[in-house]
């Protein structure tokens, strides 16, 4: 059975200092050993979300690192450094990256050899835009999305990651995918997980979806058999992500 892990990506919001406040408001309300609990604050938030969080369950994730070991990248960060720190997992690939920081699928697939290099977790994010979507792609574009991110990369490390299915339409729009159109591409992520390495990798990898998870569409989505859980944006920054994480009581 795989557990359900459900992240916050926070994407650039919060100071240290508000990042401080909503750990307090959030922590015992998303303290449990049911699902996995992951905050993804930005860089500088960090330090401070860690140590708030330690004798929790809850985990921190970064939001993206460099793929490069180290060296003269003025302004990027290493996935040495946020292991170092006691950051367990680190979102890669997010559209928004891809969009504006004009992210390749080939410099996914450095970033997450090099988080799993330092064995941080990669959260792979992967999908379709809305012109993709009516162009009848979305499984041909997230299927090779995938196979380019995990290039390389062993089985038993592939086990241990998470892939999260994120429509770009969705994210941050309110529409989100419904369970159908959500499991249906969650689905075909395993299938070629399956392809790539073998069954049991694709037991074992969990997939996320993300866009516009709230607190009302968590559980229809969640109960979907190939859904083991969300990537939230907007949503995470407030209260109800205990409802999202507390979705089955
Ligand atoms: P959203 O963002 O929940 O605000 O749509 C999801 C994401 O971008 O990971």
């Amino acid at each position: 059975m795989r557990k359900k892990i459900i992240a916050g990506n926070w994407k650039m919001n919060k100071t240290p200092e508000e990042a401080q406040k909503l750990v307090e408001e959030l922590k015992a309300l998303v303290n449990t050993d049911k699902v996995d609990v992951v905050f993804c604050p930005p860089f500088v938030c960090l330090p401070g979300v860690i140590e708030a969080v330690k004798g929790t369950h809850i985990a921190v994730g970064a939001q993206n690192i460099h793929f490069e070991e180290s060296g003269a990248y003025t302004g990027e960060v290493s996935a040495e450094m946020l292991k170092n720190l006691g950051v367990k997992y680190v979102i890669l690939g997010h559209s928004e990256r891809r969009e504006y920081f004009h992210e390749t699928d080939e410099i996914v697939n450095k970033k997450v050899l090099k988080a799993l290099e330092h064995d941080l977790i990669p959260i792979i994010c992967v999908g379709e835009s809305l012109k993709q979507r009516e162009q009848g792609i979305t499984i041909d574009l997230v299927r090779l999305q995938t196979k380019i991110a995990l290039k390389d990369v062993p089985a038993d490390k592939a086990k241990e990651l998470v892939i999260a299915y994120e429509p770009i339409w969705a994210i941050g729009t309110g529409k989100t995918a419904t369970a159908e159109q959500a499991e249906e591409v969650c689905k075909a992520i395993r299938e070629v997980v399956a392809e790539i390495y073998d069954q049991t990798v694709a037991d074992a990898i969990r997939i996320q979806y993300g866009g516009s998870v709230n607190a009302g569409n968590a559980k229809e989505l969640f109960e979907m058999p190939n859904i083991d859980g969300g990537l939230v944006g907007g949503a995470s920054l407030k209260i109800d992500f205990s409802k999202i994480v507390n979705y089955n009581d």
